[in-house]
C-alpha cells in the first residue's frame, strides 16, 4: 500500500523543531511557526502503555493538535509493541502525518521500559517499529549513538537502518553522556556511509548542539549526505533560530511573540488546563537583548496571571513612549 509520505516532499536540508517534553505542545509549536518556522514539527513524547491503560488522563495535552499544523509527527515511546501499535493507530486517526518512536530518552522514568533502554533491547526496538508501521503512516526513529559507549553506534544504527524506516534522527551522544559532552559531529560522515550502504532510502537527521539554521546549513555543507537538521535547545536562546536571513529583532517583535504565547495559552486553557507557573520558563526566551529586559523579567516573575503579564508589558511600553 502506498502511504502519504510528507518526508519525500521536504527541502534539502529540512529543519525540525526537536520534540521537547513540556515545551513543544500545540501552543509553543504555533509560537515558533509564527516567529520562524521549521519544515517539520514533532509533539512531546507520549507513552503508549500509559495511554492504553489510562487513556486521555495519562497523556494530558500531549497529542492535542490544530488543523493548520503540517507536517506534524507524533512522538511515542514505550516497551510494549502491542501498545505502540494501538497508540500509533490512534495517532493516525487523530490526523498526525507520521509516527516517531523515541529510543533515546535517558530519563530514569523512561528507561524502565522504553526510551534509550531499547538500545539494549534491539528485539523490542524491531518489534515496536513493525507494530507502529501497521498504522499506515510513515514511521521514523529518534535515538542516540549507543547506551554506554560511543563504539556501539555502528551495530545499533545498523539494526535500525535494516527496518526500512522513513527517517532516522540521531542525537550524537550516548545515553550515558546525557548532554554533558559535546555532540560527536566527527562521526557524521561514517554514519552517512552506513546509511548509504544499508538503507539509502532512509533520511538521516542530525541532532545535538546545533544552535540555529545557519549552523545547520554549515554542517550540511561540510558533511554531504545529511538530509535533515533537528534543533532543540537552540530555540531557548533564539526563538527565531529557524529564520533564513538572521537579523536582530526589536523589543517590539520579541514582545509580540510573548503576547502571542499568552493569547494561545489562554485560548487553549479550556482544552489543556495548565498551571501558570511553568509558563514563566518561556519569558526569558522573549524578554532579553533590549534595554530594561532584566528589570521586566524580574517583574514578570512576580506575575500570577496572563493578564498581569500583559499589564507589565503595556506599562513598560507606555513608560518607554513617554520618555522618548
Ligand atoms: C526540556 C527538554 C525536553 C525533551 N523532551 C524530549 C522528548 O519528549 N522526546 C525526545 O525525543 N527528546 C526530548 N528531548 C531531547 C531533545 O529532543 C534533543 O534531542 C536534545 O535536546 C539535543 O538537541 P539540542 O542540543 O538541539 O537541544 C528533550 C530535551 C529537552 C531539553
Amino acid at each position: 500500500m502506498d502511504i502519504m509520505n510528507f518526508w519525500n516532499d521536504l527541502p534539502q536540508p529540512f529543519f525540525i523543531l526537536a520534540p521537547m517534553e513540556d515545551v513543544t505542545d500545540v501552543i509553543f509549536r504555533h509560537v515558533i511557526k509564527q516567529a520562524a518556522a521549521p519544515d517539520v514539527f514533532f509533539t512531546e513524547f507520549t507513552n503508549a502503555t500509559g495511554w492504553v491503560h489510562a487513556g486521555q488522563k495519562a497523556i494530558g495535552g500531549r497529542l492535542l493538535k490544530a488543523d493548520d499544523e503540517y507536517p506534524l509527527v507524533a512522538q511515542i515511546w514505550g516497551g510494549e509493541p502491542g501498545d505502540m501499535e494501538k497508540l500509533a493507530t490512534h495517532c493516525r486517526d487523530l490526523g498526525f502525518h507520521g509516527i516517531d518512536i523515541n529510543m533515546g530518552c535517558p530519563a530514569k522514568s523512561a528507561i524502565k521500559s522504553g526510551g534509550s533502554a531499547l538500545i539494549r533491547k534491539p528485539d523490542i526496538a524491531i518489534a515496536s517499529i513493525a507494530a507502529a508501521k501497521t498504522a499506515g503512516i510513515p514511521v521514523s526513529v529518534k535515538t542516540r549513538l549507543g547506551y554506554t559507549s560511543v563504539d556501539e553506534w555502528s551495530d545499533w544504527l545498523t539494526v535500525l537502518l535494516q527496518q526500512d524506516i522513513t527517517n532516522l534522527t540521531i542525537h550524537l551522544r550516548t545515553k550515558k553522556e546525557m548532554s554533558k559532552v559535546p555532540a560527536h559531529f566527527e562521526l557524521i560522515d561514517d554514519i552517512v556511509s552506513l546509511r548509504d550502504r544499508i538503507a539509502p532510502q532512509t533520511k538521516l537527521t542530525i541532532n545535538g548542539d546545533i544552535a540555529d539554521r545557519q549552523q545547520g546549513m554549515k554542517l550540511w555543507h561540510d558533511h554531504s549526505g545529511i538530509d535533515g537538521i533537528m534543533i532543540g535547545r537552540g530555540i531557548f536562546h533564539n526563538p527565531f533560530a529557524f529564520e533564513i536571513n538572521p537579523r536582530d529583532h526589536s523589543r517590539e517583535e520579541l514582545l509580540n511573540v510573548l503576547n502571542l504565547h499568552l493569547d494561545l495559552f489562554d485560548a487553549y486553557n479550556a482544552e489543556i488546563p495548565r498551571r501558570f507557573d511553568p509558563l514563566k520558563r518561556f519569558f526569558k526566551i522573549y524578554v532579553k537583548d533590549f534595554p530594561g529586559a532584566k528589570e521586566m523579567r524580574e517583574q514578570l516573575m512576580q506575575a500570577t496571571t496572563t493578564d498581569a503579564v500583559r499589564t507589565i508589558i503595556n506599562e513598560s511600553s507606555a513608560s518607554l513612549t513617554s520618555t522618548s
